[in-house]
C-alpha cells in the first residue's frame, strides 16, 4: 500500500520535472524562429550601401572584363556561365549583388569588393539592357 503511493508520487514528480525543461523548450525555439525572421526581412547593410552609391559604367565595364569575361563572355553573351544582357530585366540589384559576393552557385566563385565597385558592376549590367 505504502509502496504503491510512493510510485504515485514519484510518477507525478517525473510529469510535472519533464513538462518544465519541455515547455522552456518550445519557448525558446519560437524566440528563435522570431529572430530568424527579424534578421531575415533586414536588409544586409553591404547591399544597401552598394545600392545607394552611385555607379560610373566605365569603371564596372572594367571589372567586368577583369573578372567575368572569362565565363559570361567578352559581351556577356554567355559561355560557361549564362548570358547576362539582360540579367537586370530578370532579377533583382539586391539578388545579382548576393550572386556575385556569396558564390552560392558554383562553379560560379564568390568575389569581394568594395560597395562601390558593386555600384559599378551594377551601373555596367542595367547598360546591357
Ligand atoms: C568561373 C566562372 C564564373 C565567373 C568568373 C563568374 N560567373 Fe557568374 N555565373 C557563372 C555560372 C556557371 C552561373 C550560373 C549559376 C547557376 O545558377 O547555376 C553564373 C550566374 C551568374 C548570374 C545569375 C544569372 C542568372 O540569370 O541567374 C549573375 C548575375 C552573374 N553570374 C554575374 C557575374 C558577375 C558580375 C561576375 C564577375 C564579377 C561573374 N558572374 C563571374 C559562372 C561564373
Amino acid at each position: 500500500m505504502k509502496s504503491t503511493s510512493s510510485i504515485g508520487i514519484e510518477k507525478k514528480q517525473i510529469l510535472q520535472s519533464g513538462l518544465r525543461p519541455l515547455l522552456l523548450l518550445s519557448f525558446i525555439s519560437c524566440a528563435i524562429i522570431l529572430i530568424w525572421f527579424l534578421l531575415v526581412g533586414t536588409i544586409d547593410p553591404y547591399v544597401e550601401s552598394s545600392l545607394a552609391l552611385q555607379g560610373s559604367v566605365d569603371k564596372g565595364n572594367s571589372l567586368f572584363k577583369m573578372n567575368c569575361v572569362g565565363c559570361h563572355g567578352i559581351t556577356a553573351q554567355g559561355l560557361v556561365g549564362p548570358e547576362l544582357n539582360n540579367v537586370t530585366d530578370q532579377l533583382s540589384d539586391e539578388k545579382i549583388i548576393n550572386q556575385v559576393i556569396k558564390g552560392l552557385t558554383p562553379p560560379m566563385p564568390s568575389f569581394e569588393m568594395e560597395p562601390q565597385s558593386m555600384a559599378d558592376l551594377l551601373a555596367y549590367l542595367h547598360s546591357l539592357n
